[in-house]
């Protein structure tokens, strides 16, 4: 073959060679392929941590005294309203189905004269202190198996802070609030209350 023929040859596999780029590059262009951020690919799994954060709060995770030290003795006692279908709050109230939660706060457990405490409640022993209170108020069952009070909880560690907050604020001289753990400063940790 002669070198014309050579060049025509060579000439039809560039110019193959161009229209594929055109073309790739053509299609590129109608179709722009998503690329991802980073490569690899995107499981659509929930992330483990989120979930525990803002999940079920049948544990409570945040320790009270931080809790405690944002709280609202208002909001509490709105919250509250909740329970005095079962409870009475002020001092001498009378037992209902649950007992008066007059003084609550350090109260030993099951001592509310003239209140039939399930054998839970009574074999439990110890004071309702404020991290017990926020336990128990998260899941009541959960935390006391058998205990005769059937409120599902306050499932949200806030609103249990307000109303432990409240409950503390039920007594002649209601006791200090626990101060918030260790990371708090100490100044301004307990808000002026109303
Ligand atoms: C459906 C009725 C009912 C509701 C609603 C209810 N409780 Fe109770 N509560 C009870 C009963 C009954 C007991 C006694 C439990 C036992 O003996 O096991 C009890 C016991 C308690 C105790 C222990 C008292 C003690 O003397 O040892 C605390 C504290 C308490 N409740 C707080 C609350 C708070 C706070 C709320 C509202 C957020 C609430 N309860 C809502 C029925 C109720």
């Amino acid at each position: 073959m002669n070198s014309f023929e050579l060049n025509k040859i060579l000439g039809a596999i560039l110019g193959t060679c161009l229209i594929l780029l055109a073309l790739n590059i053509g299609a590129g262009a109608i179709f722009a392929p998503e690329k991802p951020s980073k490569p690899g690919f995107n499981i659509a799994v929930k992330e483990q941590a989120e979930g525990e954060k803002g999940g079920a709060a049948k544990e409570p995770e945040q320790p009270i005294e931080a809790l405690l030290a944002k709280a609202s003795v208002e909001k509490g006692q709105a919250t509250a309203k909740q329970c005095q279908a079962c409870h009475t709050f002020e001092k001498g109230g009378p037992n209902r189905v649950g007992p008066n939660l007059w003084n609550i706060v350090n109260r030993p457990r099951a001592s509310e004269a003239g209140f039939n405490y399930s054998a839970g409640m009574k074999s439990k022993g110890g004071n309702w202190s404020f991290d017990e209170l926020n336990k128990f108020l998260a899941n009541p069952r959960g935390y006391i198996p058998g205990t005769a009070m059937t409120f599902a909880g306050l499932s949200r560690a806030e609103q249990r802070a307000d109303v432990i907050d409240y409950l503390h604020t039920l007594a002649d001289s209601p006791v200090a609030l626990p101060k918030a753990a260790e990371g708090t400063p100490p100044a301004g940790g307990e808000p002026a209350k109303k």
